[in-house]
C-alpha cells in the first residue's frame, strides 16, 4: 500500500490545474495517504522545494486560475543526472507515487522517473488540447471561453468600422482552440496548421461576401501558423478592406476555470490517486467518449491527435 505521494504542475499553466491539485490532495488524504506538494514542477522536485499538504492546503483554490504550486520548465530534468537527483529526493522523503499535471513534455519526464521506480501518473493539463490519448485537457474549455469573449469584443469594433479583424489564438502547433472559437464567433475564415489555406482564395471570398452586403469580417488564425500580422497585411492589400491584427496571447491562459474544467480536473485527479493506491504507475489519465481512461505513458506519447476537419468544414460552409 502506497503511503506517500506527491503532486506537481509542469510546463505551461492552465486554468483548472488547481482543481486537479485539490482533488489529488483531498483524495489522497481521504484514503489515509500523506501528500506532498512540489513547487515549480521538476525544478522543485530536484531542489527539494516540497511541502506536506493537509486538508486546508487546498482550500479556496477550486475557482482560481493558475496553479498554487507554480510551474516551470526544467532543462535539467531532461538529463539522466537530473532525473536521478529527483528520484533521490523522492526516496529521502519517502514519496513512492507522483501525479504530474502538464503536457506531453512533462509526461516524457514522468516516464523517465517511472523507469527509476517512482510511480508516476500524468494528468493532461494544457489549454492546447494537443494530447492525443484524451479528448479533453484541463484548461481547454476556459481558454476557449476566454478567447470567445475577447473575440466577441473585437466583433463589436470591427462591425462599427466595417473592418476585418484577424485574430491569433493560442494552441502551439494545434488548431483545436482556433477551430472551436472560430465556430463559436462566426468567423469568416479559420486558418490552422492542419488545414490547407490560400490567402488569395480567402481574399476573393471576402470580396464576394462584401459585394453581397457583408459588413465586417473575423478571421481566426492559429498560433502555429506564425505570422498573423503579415496575414492581416496581405488580406488588406488584396481586398482593400481595412484590417487589424490582434494577438490574444497569454490572457487565454488565465482566469477562473469553467465548470467543465473544474469537474474534469476533479474526476481525473481522483482517478490518478486510485491508480496509485493500486500500485499502478507510468500511466497517463484521459477522457475518451466522456469516460475516464488510462494509457501507458509511452503508448500515450506515440498516439496521434485527430483534428476535427469536419467542424472546420462546417465553419467554412456556413460562413456567408
Ligand atoms: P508541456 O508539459 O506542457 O509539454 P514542456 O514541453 O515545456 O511542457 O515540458 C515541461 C518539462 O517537462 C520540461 O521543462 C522538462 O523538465 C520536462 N521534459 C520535457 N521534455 C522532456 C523529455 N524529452 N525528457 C524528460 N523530461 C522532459
Ligand atoms: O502550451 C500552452 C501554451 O500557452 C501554448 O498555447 C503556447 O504556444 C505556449 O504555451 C506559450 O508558452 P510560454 O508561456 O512559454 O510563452
Amino acid at each position: 500500500m502506497i503511503k506517500k505521494i506527491g503532486v506537481l504542475t509542469s510546463g505551461g499553466d492552465a486554468p483548472g490545474m488547481n482543481a486537479a491539485v485539490r482533488a489529488v490532495v483531498r483524495t489522497a488524504l481521504s484514503k489515509g495517504m500523506e501528500v506532498y506538494g512540489v513547487h515549480k514542477g521538476y525544478v522543485g522536485l530536484i531542489s527539494g522545494n516540497i511541502v506536506k499538504m493537509d486538508e486546508r492546503s487546498v482550500s479556496d483554490i477550486i475557482h482560481r486560475g493558475g496553479t498554487i504550486l507554480s510551474t516551470a520548465r526544467c532543462p535539467e530534468f531532461r538529463t539522466e543526472e537530473g532525473v536521478e537527483k529527483a528520484r533521490k529526493k523522492c526516496e529521502e522523503i519517502g514519496i513512492e507515487g507522483l501525479v504530474v499535471i502538464g503536457g506531453d513534455g512533462s509526461f516524457r519526464g514522468a516516464a523517465d522517473l517511472s523507469a527509476k521506480g517512482v510511480l508516476c501518473i500524468g494528468l493532461p493539463g494544457t489549454i492546447d488540447n494537443d494530447i492525443a490519448c484524451t479528448d479533453y485537457t484541463i484548461g481547454f474549455d476556459t481558454a476557449m471561453n476566454t478567447a470567445m469573449e475577447l473575440m466577441d469584443k473585437l466583433r463589436d469594433t470591427s462591425q462599427s468600422h466595417d473592418r476585418c479583424s484577424v485574430v491569433e489564438v493560442m494552441g502551439r502547433n494545434a488548431g483545436h482552440i482556433a477551430v472551436n472559437t472560430g465556430i463559436a464567433c462566426g468567423a469568416t475564415d479559420i486558418i490552422t496548421v492542419e488545414a490547407p489555406y490560400d490567402l488569395d482564395v480567402i481574399a476573393k471570398s471576402m470580396l464576394e461576401k462584401r459585394a453581397k452586403g457583408k459588413q465586417y469580417f473575423v478571421v481566426v488564425v492559429s498560433e502555429g501558423i506564425g505570422h498573423t500580422e503579415e496575414i492581416a497585411k496581405v488580406l488588406q492589400e488584396k481586398t482593400q478592406i481595412e484590417t487589424r491584427a490582434t494577438i490574444l496571447g497569454h490572457v487565454q491562459r488565465g482566469g477562473s476555470p469553467t465548470l467543465r474544467d473544474r469537474v474534469e480536473a476533479t474526476r481525473m485527479g481522483y482517478y490518478a490517486v486510485e491508480l496509485l493506491e493500486q500500485g499502478i504507475g507510468n500511466r497517463v489519465v484521459g477522457i475518451k467518449d466522456s469516460k475516464i481512461v488510462d494509457y501507458d505513458i509511452q503508448e500515450a506519447l506515440s498516439m496521434k491527435k485527430e483534428y476535427d476537419s469536419h467542424l472546420h468544414r462546417i465553419a467554412e460552409e456556413i460562413a456567408f
